[in-house]
């Protein structure tokens, strides 16, 4: 089965950061097809030349946020889900794009998490949902599914344990045939913070049904990392007085 990686991006100054150590992450991965999908307007030649040369089997997509369910500079991050639009647009990808005879498995990864290649081994013979624990997420150490008897038993997790799948994103991979079959399925915008996740599952699987990976949910390798926003005071200080860094220069 081949593993297509939907990844929601979008512009900001350490985008071309993010998006080369994701992309050096997914070239060691074989059989891999990345969807990454832009917020915005119009596709960037930045991303899409990093897209050309990054070696991968690739499809660039863009779709534009609604200025009304977009975060604004200052807004505290949790308050408006992110990259909601971007994952639907690859999932329409998907629909139109792929037969069901098609053998594969969609991850939907963050660009700014961390990524083991073995999370990527684990998911390959995905049949519905497979699961594994998030490191660094939901206020802990790590978040992720109980398991007893290779069943999903229930979920360690502190951050509104009501959710009906408290998992992160990084934390679950949905097999093609499955997405498929239900065509309809999709995340909802509208999702009460921390439910992005529970309103796709939702319509797709019950706990029962969750394959858990590896090791029974024991080994952490994929972690919810966030970048510090870069600091650029004295970039914006050198530009007003006209001696700002070679804008010819790509960062
Ligand atoms: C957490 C989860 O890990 C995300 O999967 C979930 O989408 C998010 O919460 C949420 O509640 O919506 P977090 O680290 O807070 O993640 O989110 P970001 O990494 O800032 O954004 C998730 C993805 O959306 C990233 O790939 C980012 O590049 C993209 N994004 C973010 C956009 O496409 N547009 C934006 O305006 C902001
Ligand atoms: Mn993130």
């Amino acid at each position: 089965p081949i593993i297509y990686v939907v990844t929601p991006t979008y512009e900001r100054p350490h985008q071309r950061a993010e998006l080369t150590r994701l992309s050096q992450t997914l070239l060691l991965v074989p059989a891999l097809h990345w969807i990454l999908v832009e917020d915005s307007l119009k596709r960037s030649p930045l991303v899409a030349d990093l897209l050309a040369q990054s070696g991968l089997h690739y499809t660039h997509l863009n779709v534009q946020t609604p200025p009304p369910m977009k975060l604004k500079e200052g807004e505290p991050n949790w308050l408006k889900p992110r990259g909601v639009e971007q994952r639907n647009e690859a999932l329409r990808w998907l629909r139109v794009n792929q037969s069901p005879m098609d053998r594969g498995v969609v991850y939907f990864a963050d660009d700014d998490n961390t990524y083991s290649v073995n999370i990527f081994k684990e998911m390959r013979h995905t049949q519905k949902v497979s699961v594994w624990p998030v490191g660094l997420v939901g206020g802990l150490r790590y978040e992720g599914p109980l398991v007893d008897k290779g069943r999903v038993v229930g979920f360690h997790t502190a951050w509104k344990t009501h959710r009906p799948f408290p998992i992160d994103m990084a934390g679950f991979a949905v097999s093609l045939t499955l997405l498929l079959m239900h065509p309809e399925a999709r995340f909802d915008p509208n999702a009460e913070r921390g439910f992005l996740e529970s309103s796709l599952l939702g319509q797709l699987v019950s706990v029962e049904d969750l394959e858990p990976r590896a090791d029974n949910c024991t080994k952490i390798w994929v972690w919810h990392t966030r970048t510090e926003k870069p600091k650029l005071k004295q970039e914006e200080a050198l530009e007003k007085l006209g001696r700002g860094s070679d804008p010819n220069v790509l960062v």
